[in-house]
């Protein structure tokens, strides 16, 4: 490891180096925290840090600018630069000093700003990321761009002001030498990122550290908006500040079960500061989960806000919760809710519709699809159990919180006759139509803007109750306000992947043909119904020969949303256990084994590619091989996904002697969307895609799709195909008519002429500006379904992935790693290969991360998330992901205009699975339990 002096331990807990620096004498300040000399001391040296509660004058430099500041003593230097300088680069990501997103350097030194009392900062250089690196960027900036070591950005400022750091000082003791990936980990451990571009981080800064982005002409950013991510100037929904603008804070639920007995909101809008108060729950009312939105607050400041609500008289008459899916199921168990007509009132858990289902006590189910063949299945397991191979298990998940780095936030304001706001939003178009109608709007009356999403993964589509209370508060105060929801909001109630139990059969008959499969699924929703597990099982292998039932079990949790390829990872974790399973009983090769059962043509080549993996081809082919403390193993397993698009979506290009603008009122939430429209363009007319300026994220631009279900990129990318063929027609028309020149045709890059050729740029220059609109059309192959669900058409291909793991368990701690992962990827044509790759890698990380870390966990007696921080809530540190290797299968698709489609959610949904597979390969153990905690294997024995 690193003998660089490295962060770690402080930015998980504490006030941070410089804030214990500053609560003890100096004489016990850490040696590398750097203190001006002629700096006064900052306060009297305090033993808590009740020592900063005072205000106090400050006077502190940042980027090089003095600034003399009156500061209260609960503002956190983030504060400080944020909403005092208006610097807004440093992200506020956990507030606990655990993610990094806020990362300055306080004398030359990293710390993560917002545990840093801003009196603290008294006669302190303070560098932000507004000042890191100049026009031409630092060499750790450069060397992100060139590796993609981003998705949504809202991480990177933070990790470029950490990495800098290191890099500083690893090139003043190392000279050019490349750190290991251990050693640059090790250093940014203080740096969460949620989309997982870890790997690309890891080379950035490795490569960075080696003096391989030390000349500015070295730089090629893959994605078109990296510059503005890098350098801090990407403005997302929590950085909006307009003028009068007020905070809008949420009073929540601290029970799982109660009614509302008693309310006083006069008093509450008599509060210091509160300007609007909005009850979301009315005495007599009833909540049913801890964190449900009761009512909010506009103040002038948080502080205010939140003195409000905390000082809120409020009487609850509790009841005992419903908590877990043991107690929700339990004979005599309270229902969650007393009546079917109740339970209309219920969130959905899903991300199309939900399937109707009756209801049982806490029971909604069953829901089945209408095609199974349920009275075949029984004969052919019959004949499998006395003639094949049967195996049957009931497999568990956990629930996964989404905890995007950027929490959910909303600005609002009222405009006459109509409404704006700046939502962190996956959905921009269908936001603006959602706040139409609940606002009872004209349409175009009101527009939302989402220039910079930092990620969703399926907790950001649709109205969100951020945006809602946020246009609720502006409309009552008469002014701007934000609500953003702090980190234990964001996951208690933001955003949650069910658990599931999937009770699971499968067989296969004497000759290993797929003879049947069946399935119970029960989902744990909390209080929303529709997720779906055991219909996902439904998609992977060839056979009429199903019986896939989900139900929906309600309890006194949050409702869960969809989350990165819904009921995928729970589905698969079973089935693909299952199959490999089945594999290992009849003692066969468990990819021979899927090929019989895929007929595909792009699944067989993936299995192909596996059958080459020299790590696959050499592992040992018996179970429990390794014998010693440490056990590896390497497991497979399929992974698929629904194959969706949204057709009609537009792009509009902006022609003009300026440049090409191609704008939409789609988002990038870190997909990379933006680039795949400059790339579609720049590659039909020719032109390089820097050459594009992408426009995203404003509802008054052309109506386009959300951002999820892998939809975005085979949606967007052919209209702006057509927009682009559009834009050359009418290049072609200016050429004859203006320019006057004979046997004009489209050509690469501009027009050829019977005299020669003209460029696209001189072209604009001689024209007025063009105005075209491409259209997503219906693709030549047709699709699987004759009509549209929830505006998409599914396809017949699906796009797959081949997900091969390498794990080490340490038996004498149960710890499970990654070591290694190969990923295949058959999704048609990749347009922006280096973009695809990092978005695999994110997806495997989030797999790994789900597999081996991330747990939600309630408190059985209340319903309360105790996991309510990304300290007890752990993600995937750059040092747990493990080496990957992508592999794209370009074949197939030709019925898909563009000849490829999304990839994000078949990438992630077997890594769990493959996981198992490699965990029963390197112990004989089959785990049955999400997530692999050590307490897991803690049996098995050196
Ligand atoms: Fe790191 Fe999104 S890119 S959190």
């Amino acid at each position: 490891m690193s003998d660089v002096p490295s962060r770690r331990g402080f930015l998980r807990g504490g006030v941070g180096a410089l804030g214990a620096a500053l609560l003890v004498p100096r004489a016990a300040a850490e040696p590398d925290v750097r203190i001006a000399p002629a700096a006064p001391a900052p306060v009297a040296p305090a033993a808590s840090p009740a020592g900063f509660s005072e205000s106090a004058a400050v006077r502190v430099t940042v980027n090089g600018t003095p600034h003399a500041l009156r500061l209260g003593g609960g503002e956190a230097a983030l504060d400080v630069m944020r909403e005092r300088l208006g610097l807004t680069g440093a992200k506020r990501g956990c507030g606990h000093g655990a993610c990094g997103a806020c990362t300055v350097l306080v004398d030359g030194a990293p710390h993560a700003s917002c545990l840093l009392p801003g009196v603290a900062l008294h006669g302190r250089s303070v560098t932000t990321i507004e000042a890191v690196g100049g026009a031409d960027l630092h060499p750790v900036q450069r060397a992100f761009l060139a590796e993609d070591g981003l998705q949504c950005g809202y991480c990177t400022p933070g990790f470029v002001v950490s990495a800098v750091a290191f890099h500083d000082a690893w090139r003043a003791k190392h000279a050019g030498a490349r750190p290991s990936a251990a050693e640059v980990a090790d250093a940014l451990e203080g740096n969460l990122c949620r989309c997982g571009a870890h790997p690309r981080i890891l080379a950035a800064v490795a490569r960075a550290c080696a003096g391989e982005f030390d000349a500015p002409s070295t730089v090629s950013p893959v994605r078109v908006d990296a510059v503005a991510k890098v350098t801090g100037r990407a403005r997302y929904t929590t950085d909006v500040k307009l003028d009068g603008q007020l905070e809008g804070l949420i009073l929540r639920s601290p029970h799982g079960s109660a009614t509302l007995t008693a309310l006083d909101v006069d008093a509450l809008r008599a509060a210091p500061g509160v300007k609007a108060v909005v009850a979301y729950v009315n005495v007599g009312g009833v909540v049913r989960f801890a964190g449900q939105e009761v009512l909010a607050v506009a103040a002038v400041d948080r502080a205010a806000g939140l003195a409000a609500i905390e000082g809120a008289r409020i009487t609850w008459t509790p009841a005992t919760p419903v908590v877990g899916m043991v107690a929700a199921r339990a004979a005599g168990a309270t229902p969650v809710f007393a009546t079917k007509k109740a339970l209309d009132t219920a969130p959905s858990a899903a991300e199309g519709a939900v399937f109707p289902g009756a209801l049982a006590g806490n029971l909604r189910g069953p829901v089945r699809l209408p095609f199974a063949r349920v009275a075949q299945v029984e004969e052919r397991f019959a004949v499998a159990r006395t003639s094949g191979t049967t195996y049957k298990e009931t497999f568990s998940a956990h629930s996964q919180c989404h905890t995007t780095l950027e929490p959910h936030a909303a600005v609002a304001r009222w405009l006459d006759g109509g409404l704006e706001v700046w939502v962190s939003t996956q959905s921009v178009h269908d936001l603006a139509v959602d706040l139409s109608e609940h606002y009872a709007l004209p349409t175009g009356a009101v527009r939302v803007h989402a220039e910079y999403v930092g990620a969703g993964f399926g907790a950001k589509v649709g109205m969100q109750m951020e945006s809602r209370v946020a246009c609720d508060l502006a409309k009552l105060a008469g002014a701007p306000v934000r609500v953003v929801l702090d980190r234990a909001a964001e996951i208690a109630v933001a955003g949650v992947r069910p658990g599931a139990e999937f009770e699971i059969e499968l067989g296969a008959t004497a000759d290993g043909a797929l003879a049947a499969l069946r399935g119970v699924a029960y989902g744990d929703g909390g209080v929303s119904v529709g997720s779906s597990v055991a219909v996902l099982a439904r998609l992977v292998y060839d056979s009429p020969y199903k019986d896939l039932v989900d139900y929906d079990v309600l309890s006194n949790a949050p409702p869960v949303k969809p989350f990165r390829g819904p009921g995928g990872p729970a589905a698969l974790w079973a089935l693909e256990q299952a199959v490999d399973a089945i594999a290992w009983k009849r003692g066969e090769d468990p990819v021979a084994l899927r090929r019989r059962w895929t007929p595909h043509a792009g699944r067989q080549r993936l299995y192909d590619w596996v059958d080459t993996l020299p790590a696959w081809k050499e592992r040992a082919r018996e179970v429990g091989a390794d014998k010693g403390r440490y056990r590896r193993g390497f497991g497979f397993a399929t992974g698929v996904w629904m194959p969706m698009v949204q057709t009609g979506v537009e792009v509009r290009l902006e022609a003009s002697r300026d440049g090409i603008v191609a704008a939409s009122a789609c988002q990038d939430t870190g997909n990379g969307s933006k680039s795949v429209v400059a790339y579609a363009v720049a590659e039909t007319l020719g032109i390089a895609p820097d050459r594009v300026r992408v426009r995203f994220g404003d509802s008054a631009d052309p109506a386009s799709c959300a951002s999820s279900g892998s939809r975005t990129a085979v949606s967007m990318g052919p209209a702006a195909e057509e927009a682009a063929s559009e834009l050359h027609a009418a290049l072609v028309a200016v050429a004859e008519d203006r320019l006057g020149l004979r046997d004009a045709v489209a050509a690469p890059g501009g027009v050829k002429h019977a005299a020669g050729f003209v460029s696209v740029a001189d072209l604009l220059a001689a024209s007025p500006p063009i105005t075209v609109t491409g259209r997503r059309r219906r693709d030549p192959g047709g699709y699987y379904l004759p009509f549209a669900a929830s505006g998409l058409r599914f396809f017949d291909e699906t796009p797959a992935a081949a997900q091969v793991t390498e794990v080490e368990l340490d038996t004498r701690t149960g710890i499970v790693r990654a070591r290694r992962s190969w990923t295949g990827i058959s999704a048609g044509r990749i347009k922006v290969p280096q973009m695809a790759r990092t978005q695999v890698e994110g997806a495997v990380v989030q797999g790994v991360s789900y597999a081996l870390y991330e747990e939600r966990r309630l408190d059985p007696a209340t319903g309360r998330t105790l996991t309510a921080d990304l300290e007890t809530y752990r993600i995937a540190g750059l040092a747990d992901a493990p080496e990957m290797d992508v592999h794209f299968d370009e074949g197939g698709f030709e019925g898909v205009l563009g000849n490829g489609i999304g990839l994000s959610e078949a990438a992630t949904v077997a890594v769990a699975a493959s996981i198992g597979n490699a965990l029963y390969h390197a112990t004989g153990q089959r785990p049955t339990r999400l997530p692999l905690r050590p307490d897991s294997f803690l049996e098995v024995r050196s």
